[in-house]
């Protein structure tokens, strides 16, 4: 293993306590008795700490993985082994489950000398907040965030100052249902997390879906108000641009409309035809999935880096990370395949005050990993809502074969909260990349 590659992830299925049925999936010798389990546990720590291959391991079915990237240079190796943390310098972990007292977040890397209010970030979590129409779950949650450090209260009581330090937001649950999901707690919703977390950890906290709820956006959606903070003008947006087959006509695109209309759409004429579509899916037991466009502009050119750290890659893979996401596109995207070369240039001619001026903007504001000073535009799409009325097959943690109809609260469409949620996700990239620029080139952009 190269020197300087740390071990990023060391994966020790035999160590986790598990049904039988999963432990013979994982492998298939016997369980490992107790006092070889902590052996074999202080084994795995000790490479992990001096970073030799671990092919001798192989015997205990310890897995290593090399990463240049997840836990950041100089880190330990085992710092990030949990992935629950995102970004570089603008570094943020997410914590807490659906029904757990509380979830929140630690921003860490926040420049000093940031002001805001409270209400900048409630803002931002009001829009995501569930309960709002008929058209998203009936769960009621104020999202009310609460800011625990990293910040200096000033005299005006309002204001808060950011200091440097790692910034703690809270949000409580307050409007949990755990009894809903007692018919599943055996049981695996076909197209959720519930089979692939039983299988993973061997234990799922099976009420709301624990981690797997979208419930957990709620934190990165308080990240994101502080990264907007972060690079002076930049404005990020975001709209429902598509559900099901029923796309917005782009000629309509006012964004005085997205605050207008329950699904955040720039174009008033679809609203009545969503509005329709979205209510027979709803009677009929269904869901069905959504297309959002984010739209960030303001950025400065020069943000990003050509291979390993392209802007691209990094908002791709941010908002990726969001639950129910399936595809990703920058500017272009897909469309581009179908695209000249002639048509797909974003040609250039010189400005007036000697600045280049971009005749289109098919790249999506990135060339090579680096902003173009255009603006970046993203789209990504959204499966339909796993959890439904209407049944379906599955099988169950014993194995056995059963028929699914999933109670409970669900969004219909998740893609209308995924808007404020995709909309922070960039604006964390974005933040993210301008320190990191700065901290290359040492220039203020
Ligand atoms: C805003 C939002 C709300 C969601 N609400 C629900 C929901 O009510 N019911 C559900 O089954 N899935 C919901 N999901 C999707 C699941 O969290 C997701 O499908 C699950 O974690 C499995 O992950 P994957 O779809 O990324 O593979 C929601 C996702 C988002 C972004």
């Amino acid at each position: 293993m190269a020197a300087g590659v740390l071990i990023a992830a060391c994966r020790c299925p035999r160590l986790a306590p598990s049904p039988p049925a999963q432990r013979e999936w994982w492998h298939n010798g016997p369980p490992i008795p107790d006092n070889e389990r902590k052996q074999h546990f202080l084994s795995c720590r000790f490479v992990a700490k001096k970073g030799f291959c671990l092919g001798g391991f192989l015997a205990y079915e310890c897995r290593a993985f090399s990463s240049n990237g997840a836990a950041g240079f100089g880190a330990p190796p085992w710092e990030h082994m949990s992935h629950n943390t995102f970004g570089h310098l603008f570094r943020v972990t997410t914590w807490g489950e659906s029904h757990g007292p509380a979830l929140g977040c630690v921003v860490d890397g926040c420049p000093p000398g940031l002001s805001f209010k409270l209400e900048d970030l409630q803002v931002w979590l009001d829009k995501r907040k569930p309960g709002q129409s008929r058209f998203v779950t009936q769960r009621r949650e104020d999202d009310l965030v609460k800011v625990l450090s990293g910040v200096m209260l000033d005299a005006d009581g309002e204001t808060m100052t950011t200091t440097g330090t790692p910034i703690s937001m809270l949000i409580e649950n307050t409007d949990q249902r755990s009894k809903d999901y007692g018919e599943i707690a055996r049981q695996y919703r076909p197209g959720h997390a519930d089979y692939t977390y039983d299988l993973k950890y061997g234990i799922r906290d099976y009420r709301g879906g624990g981690r797997s709820s979208a419930r957990e956006t709620a934190a990165r959606v308080a990240a994101g108000g502080i990264a907007r903070l972060v690079v002076p003008g930049v404005t990020v947006r975001g709209a429902l641009v598509q559900i099901g087959k029923h796309k917005i006509d782009r000629r309509n695109w006012d964004w005085d409309q997205v605050g207008q209309n329950p699904f955040f759409s720039p174009d008033a004429a679809i609203v009545p035809v969503w509005e329709e579509y979205l209510d027979g899916i709803r009677k009929n037991g269904s869901s069905i999935g959504a297309v959002i466009e984010v739209i960030a502009e303001g950025v400065p050119a020069g943000l990003g880096a050509p291979i390993y750290a392209k802007l691209d890659q990094d908002i791709a893979s941010l908002l990726m990370s969001i639950n129910a996401v399936k595809g990703v596109e920058i500017g272009n995207g897909f469309a581009a395949a179908e695209t000249s070369g002639e048509d797909n240039a974003d040609e250039m001619r010189m400005g007036n005050d000697s600045t280049p001026i971009f005749l289109s903007n098919n790249a999506g504001g990135i060339l090579g990993g680096i902003s173009t000073g255009q603006p970046v535009v993203a789209r990504f799409a959204v499966k339909p809502t796993s959890s439904i009325l209407t049944e379906r097959q599955s099988i169950d943690a014993e194995g056995k074969n059963v028929d699914i109809r999933t109670k409970g609260r669900h969004d219909p469409c998740v893609g209308i909260r995924a808007v404020p949620i995709g909309e922070a996700m960039v604006a964390c990239a974005i933040a993210d990349h301008y320190l990191r620029d700065r901290g290359q080139t040492g220039r203020l952009k």
